[in-house]
């Protein structure tokens, strides 16, 4: 019997998972399953009259380790008999980071397991204060939403909140829905999980949600393994009313749990973005017992055309200062942004603000660069 395994179960992200480890020395439970495996097939060749060599009994390892991503290469049936697979292994010391359900399991029942869990950087007043602060360098306009979002936000800072803040973005393309969701973010550190679900067809959606085999992708896995503390759905309105459901107890309670894996969420902040007209359209699209599990519909307004220019005067001195001495030399930014100020009055363009501003200053550089080589052609001449 191997019941003297201490096992050690971690969720969180997987630098805070290797952080946990430090410095000893650790065998990869992937490469002990493959050579295994290997030794499994070789064929031992027993020669008349002599006596075979004695294999030498393995060494029992010491710390032996499984990343999250480690589970989609092994076979169904090794995750339904996991806990067989330890005991043969037997190491001293068994680290899990962000099993499925069944394996976490399967060793309660057979060994002695520690859970340990990562904490998510939390909204806290200093948070807010940030917030307020920084949005009008992040953001033109949407004052409302600047406001909308302080009082949606505060929840998150008592200690009475257990479970998430559920946002709803809405508003036209190309306003700040996503930026927004991008500043709080960095207001929290750790890169941003952000799901578009216009990029999943129907079939391989329903897998995403509710769980396939292990080694397909599954929202529960990408939560599991998410460094942020907010979680952004781009596109809801893209998502068909068959999921709808999938998410109520996500929204309700911070839980989401398909076929292989389980995750909770804890109070942490979920933002889902839209196109969404009204509130009206939303309640009628998602239907009221969708509707009113937001905690706050926050609407998105059009930017007005000086808006735009704002948006054009920030985008030109952020890629600015970005070029080298000798190209800022080539290019003016007033030049710049007085070429660009056109593209405010054809609304619907904001989104492609930054690539054209891009094409801008390239086309300018090339020009100058090009003119300068005919005129030292010219004076060589
Ligand atoms: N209010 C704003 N303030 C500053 N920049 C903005 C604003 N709105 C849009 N932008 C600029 O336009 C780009 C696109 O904005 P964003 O991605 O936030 O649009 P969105 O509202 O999420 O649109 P969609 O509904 O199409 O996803 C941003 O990267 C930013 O450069
Ligand atoms: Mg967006």
């Amino acid at each position: 019997m191997s019941a003297d395994t201490t096992v050690t179960i971690y969720y969180g992200p997987l630098t805070w998972f290797e952080e946990q480890l430090g410095e000893e020395e650790y065998e990869g439970l992937l490469d002990i399953v493959y050579e295994r495996d290997e030794a499994n097939r070789r064929y031992t060749h027993v020669v008349e009259g002599q006596t075979p060599a004695e294999e030498e009994p393995a060494e029992r390892p010491g710390h032996v380790v499984a990343e999250s991503s480690d589970y989609a290469s092994l076979n169904e049936h090794v995750i339904t008999n996991f806990a067989g697979l330890v005991r043969s292994i037997n190491p001293e010391h068994l680290h899990l980071h962000n099993p499925p359900m069944q394996v976490h399991a399967q060793l309660n029942r057979s060994y002695s397991t520690d859970v340990k869990q990562y904490d998510y950087p939390a909204v806290t007043r200093d948070v807010l204060i940030q917030f307020r602060d920084g949005f009008g360098d992040h953001l033109v306009g949407q004052a409302d939403v600047k406001e909308l979002l302080l009082a949606a936000l505060y929840p998150l800072t008592t200690t009475r909140r257990t479970r998430p803040v559920v946002l709803m973005f809405y508003g036209p393309s190309g306003v700040g829905k996503t930026e927004t969701a991008q500043f709080v973010n960095n207001l929290l550190s750790g890169t941003l999980l952000r799901k578009q679900f216009s990029m999943f067809h129907n079939d391989k959606f329903a897998s995403y949600l509710f769980g396939g085999a292990h080694s397909e992708p599954s929202f529960a896995h990408d939560l599991l393994d998410r460094e942020s503390g907010v979680i952004l759905i781009d596109e809801f309105d893209k998502a068909n009313s068959v999921f709808h459901s999938a998410f109520y107890q996500l929204f309700d309670d911070g839980v989401f749990e398909d076929k292989n894996y389980r995750v909770t969420l804890g109070p942490s902040l979920i933002i889902c973005t839209s196109n969404y007209s009204s509130e009206d359209e939303i309640r009628q699209a998602l239907g009221e017992a969708l509707y009113s599990r937001f905690d706050s519909l926050v609407r998105f307004n059009p930017l007005s055309k000086d808006e735009i220019r704002r948006v054009i005067d920030r985008l030109v001195e952020n890629r600015f200062t970005k070029l080298a001495r000798e190209e800022q030399e080539r290019v003016s930014a007033d030049d710049l942004k007085f070429r660009l100020y056109p593209l405010a009055d054809q609304p619907g363009n904001v989104r492609k603000l930054g690539k054209m501003v891009d094409q801008v200053i390239a086309l300018t550089l090339v020009r100058a660069v090009l003119s300068e080589s005919l005129q030292s052609a010219a004076a060589d001449a």
